[in-house]
């Protein structure tokens, strides 16, 4: 498997996640959804449903998507659903959103009604990655774009992969948020030399690593001594250190990138 299947399939997992665990059930509106997904919603309906749901979300005559009753859905997998699809026969077209932006919308339909535009810290992407090029110091350890280290993950289709959810969680408290393939490890070979980096792929007999001089290393698990998967995260926590608007400001950023064409 290549590395971008992996990955790939994290995201849709996460997705799945979503619409299957909230089936069926009645959910309060801002209950479970996070600030920074509705935030991501709020942008996405202002820039592709405003034409004809209007901003009020009841210009389509007998739909009023504030009131949190739908017509044709009655769970967060019914919502996507309809998003994703569209209803044929009508006017409502089918989209195809990233997860965060799919994640976002959800979020949003169901907590428009309280959203208050004005009052939320909208994250700005131009700011944003001033932050992480700058006062951040997030392109000490991050690569975009082909530009900076390999140590930490490579953050070029972060913004296709993830949610703003699970953006937020990696850099205000990395410990929650930590994906299998981003783990630090050590290896200690045979003849006592200690390889560590970060963790690519893993199988039963081998382990792919991409050591500190930034080379990937494929190893046997037979010719080690010692093999050990450091649980903490090298990744520093920015709460406090970020203020919440330089927070959600980097979010912006990171969601706007979706990979080279
Ligand atoms: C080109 C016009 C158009 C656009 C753009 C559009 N919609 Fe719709 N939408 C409609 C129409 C018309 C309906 C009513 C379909 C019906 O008859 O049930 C609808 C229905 C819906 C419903 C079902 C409402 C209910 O009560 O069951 C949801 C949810 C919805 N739209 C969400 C969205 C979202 C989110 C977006 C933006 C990502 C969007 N729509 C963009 C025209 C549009
Ligand atoms: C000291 C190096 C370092 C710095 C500085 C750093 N990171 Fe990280 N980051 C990592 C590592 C390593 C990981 C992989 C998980 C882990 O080990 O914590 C990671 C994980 C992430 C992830 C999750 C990636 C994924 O695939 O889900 C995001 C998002 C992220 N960092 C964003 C940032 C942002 C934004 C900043 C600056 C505000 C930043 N990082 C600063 C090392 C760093």
């Amino acid at each position: 498997m290549t590395r971008s299947t992996v990955r790939c399939g994290i995201a849709v997992t996460a997705l799945l996640a979503v619409g299957e665990g909230r089936l069926g059930a009645q959910f309060p509106a801002g209950g479970p959804y996070s600030q920074a997904d509705i935030q991501v919603g709020a942008r996405v309906f202002a820039s592709q449903c405003v034409v004809c749901h209007g901003a009020t979300g009841n210009l389509v005559a007998g739909v009023d998507l504030r009131s949190g009753r739908f017509n044709r859905a009655s769970n967060d997998g019914e919502l996507m659903q309809i998003v994703m699809e569209g209803v044929k026969g009508t006017a409502m077209p089918a989209f195809t959103f990233t997860p965060a932006e799919l994640t976002g919308v959800i979020a949003y339909l169901r907590n428009m009604r309280d959203f208050n535009a004005g009052a939320a810290a909208l994250g700005n992407p131009e700011r944003g990655r001033t932050i992480f090029e700058g006062s951040g110091r997030c392109a000490t350890c991050h690569r975009v774009n082909g530009k900076g280290p390999r140590l930490a993950p490579d953050l070029s289709r972060v913004g296709s992969l993830r949610t703003a959810d699970m953006i937020e969680r990696a850099v205000v408290a990395p410990s929650s948020a930590l994906n299998f393939e981003n783990r630090s490890v050590r290896a200690v070979m045979r003849d006592g030399k200690t390889i560590a980096g970060r963790r690519l792929n893993e199988d039963t007999y081998t382990v792919q690593i991409i050591d500190e001089q930034e080379y990937l290393v494929s190893l046997t698990k037979a010719d080690l001594r010692e093999y050990t998967v450091i649980e903490k995260p090298s990744m520093p926590a920015y709460k406090g250190t970020l203020s919440s608007q330089d927070i959600s400001d980097v979010v912006a950023y990171l969601l706007t990138l979706r990979g080279q064409r």
